[in-house]
C-alpha cells in the first residue's frame, strides 16, 4: 500500500498486523473478511516479533502470506518495524483489524487498542475469530507440527509446503 493510493475518497484503509509466524487459517479467514468490510486490507508482518526469534524469515513470511490472499484483489501485504502506531499513521490508514479468538484475547488486545488509538488516533476493529478456529494458533500450529503431528487443517497450502520445505532444510 503506498499511503492509501486507490481507496476511494471517504473508503477505509485497513491494516492487519501480526507476527504471521506462520500465518494459518484463522489469520487468513479474518484477512478475507476484512476484505469485504474495507476498501483496501494491508496485511502488516512486523519485522521482529517480540515473543522470540521468529521461525520463518520476513522474507518466508510476506511470501506465504502473499501466496494465500492471491485471491483477494484488495489485499496487500508489507512489513514494519517498530510501533505500529507510527506505521498506520504514516500510511494514513483508517483503522487497524485484529482477530479476537478467546476471552484472553480481549483482554490483552483492549489496552494494545487503547494504546495505539491513543498514539495514532487510529482505531481497532476487532474481528470475532470462526468459531472453527478459535483454538488455532501459530505457536500451537508449530508445537504440533515439529512433534510430528499433522496441521494440514491448520495453515493454508502455501504454509504447509514452505513448512516442509523448512523442515527438509534445517533436518
Ligand atoms: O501476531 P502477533 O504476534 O500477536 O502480533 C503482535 C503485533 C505485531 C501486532 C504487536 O506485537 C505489535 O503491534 N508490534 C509492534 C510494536 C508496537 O507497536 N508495540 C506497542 C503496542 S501498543
Amino acid at each position: 500500500m503506498n499511503g492509501v493510493n486507490g481507496v476511494p475518497p471517504g473508503g477505509h484503509a485497513a491494516v492487519y498486523p501480526g507476527s504471521f509466524d506462520p500465518l494459518t487459517v484463522g489469520h487468513l479467514d479474518v484477512i478475507e473478511r476484512a476484505a469485504q468490510i474495507f476498501d483496501r486490507v494491508l496485511v502488516a508482518v512486523v519485522v521482529n516479533p517480540q515473543k522470540r526469534e521468529p521461525l520463518f524469515t520476513l522474507d518466508e513470511r510476506e511470501m506465504m502470506i502473499r501466496e494465500a490472499i492471491a485471491h483477494v484483489p484488495n489485499v496487500e501485504v508489507a512489513h514494519f518495524r517498530g510501533l505500529l502506531a507510527d506505521f498506520v499513521r504514516s500510511l494514513g490508514a483508517n483503522v487497524i483489524v485484529k482477530g479476537l479468538r478467546v476471552v484472553s484475547d480481549f483482554e490483552s488486545e483492549m489496552s494494545t487498542a487503547l494504546m495505539n488509538r491513543s498514539l495514532s488516533g487510529v482505531d481497532t476493529c476487532f474481528l470475532p475469530s470462526d468459531p472453527r478456529w478459535s483454538f488455532v494458533s501459530s505457536t500451537l500450529v508449530k508445537e504440533v507440527y515439529n512433534l510430528g503431528g499433522d496441521v494440514t487443517e491448520y495453515v493454508p497450502p502455501s504454509v504447509l509446503r514452505l513448512m516442509r520445505a523448512k523442515r527438509q532444510t534445517t533436518h
